[in-house]
């Protein structure tokens, strides 16, 4: 199949990248930066270099495409993030239907399901909608909790403070998924073959904070390392000071509320969805020992 990928080198793009390679399958990347041509050429891939803001250079890249997979980067900069999520998914859309693509896989997050979510969650969940308006367009949401790599954002947190935190308590459930895994997920929904409108929920693990700390403690030779809960405005102010725009921040804080309440998980609970992914805690610990050392 001639595939499109979004997502460029990123951490669930390239190693689905890899996969589909290696299952035969023709790929084109999408990346913003003509730097990494070289790097996904040497993927056995096809660089397709231009920005997903622009619909007409999407539906270049898509056209052609057996199957597209479609995610939304992270925008820092954005002055309006439920805009700019929402935005892109129209983008998809729009390039969907004027290319004639008629399979997608698109990443979307768990909590897709609530009326009311935190910003990131609440335009995933629209982007869910937009796409499903498609007509004769099969389409599979993988829907998908809190990433191990986030963890990566709080490396500075250990290394200045001797602790990790957030806005909420050490003993709330965690559902955590590896990259990888939902690459593998990407990948066999590709090779299994899916019809309509569906979701798929992909977990790697369930934990809590203080076991994640204390695990990744370990990794980094702090066995100790305690999980402190902030309140919301100390978590706010933490995270504007260590340099994230104030409405991503807000956002952030705004998620860890929803983690508190559980509400996250409603959904995936309901369904009965069993754990399938096999990268657990443990396995990112080492690659969190080496981050935190190496850089
Ligand atoms: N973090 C979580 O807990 C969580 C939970 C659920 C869902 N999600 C979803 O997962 C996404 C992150 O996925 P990921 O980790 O695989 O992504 P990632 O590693 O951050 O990679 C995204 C890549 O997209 C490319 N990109 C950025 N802006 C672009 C533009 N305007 N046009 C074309 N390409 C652009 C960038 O590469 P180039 O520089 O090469 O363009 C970037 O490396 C989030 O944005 C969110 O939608 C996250």
């Amino acid at each position: 199949m001639k595939i499109t990928l979004t997502g460029s080198l990123g951490n669930i793009s390239k190693p689905l990248a890899k996969k589909l390679i290696n299952n035969g399958h023709l790929v084109t990347i999408i990346s913003s930066n003509s730097d990494k041509a070289p790097q996904i050429e040497a993927l056995g891939a096809k660089a397709a270099i231009g920005s997903i803001t622009d619909r007409s250079f999407l539906t270049e890249a898509f056209a052609g495409a057996d199957l597209v997979y479609t995610m939304v980067p992270p925008n820092f900069g954005a002055n309006n993030l439920y805009q700019y999520i929402t935005g892109t998914g129209q983008n998809y859309a729009e390039a969907i239907k004027l290319s004639g693509v008629t399979r997608v896989v698109n990443l979307s997050s768990m909590g897709a399901h609530l009326e009311s979510a935190p910003t990131p969650i609440a335009a995933a969940a629209e982007v869910e909608r937009t796409l499903n308006k498609l007509d004769n367009v099969a389409i599979k949401h993988l829907r998908c909790p809190f990433f191990f790599v986030n963890y990566y954002g709080l490396i500075s947190m250990i290394k200045n403070m001797g602790i990790l935190g957030s806005n909420y308590p050490g003993d709330t459930r965690m559902l955590l998924v590896h990259p990888q895994d939902i690459a593998a997920a990407a990948a066999e929904e590709i090779s299994n073959g899916f019809t309509g409108k569906s979701i798929r929920y992909v977990v790697s693990d369930q934990s809590t904070p203080q076991q994640v700390a204390t695990v990744l403690g370990t990794a980094i030779g702090q066995p100790g390392l305690k999980w402190v809960e902030f309140t919301d405005e100390q978590a706010l102010q933490g995270i504007i000071q260590s340099g994230v725009p104030a409405e991503i921040a807000k956002s952030f804080v705004e998620t860890g509320t929803f983690l508190r309440s559980g509400q996250l998980w409603e959904d995936f609970d309901a369904q009965r969805t069993p754990v399938t992914g096999i990268t657990k805690l443990e396995y990112f610990a080492k690659e969190f020992a080496d981050k935190y050392k190496n850089g």
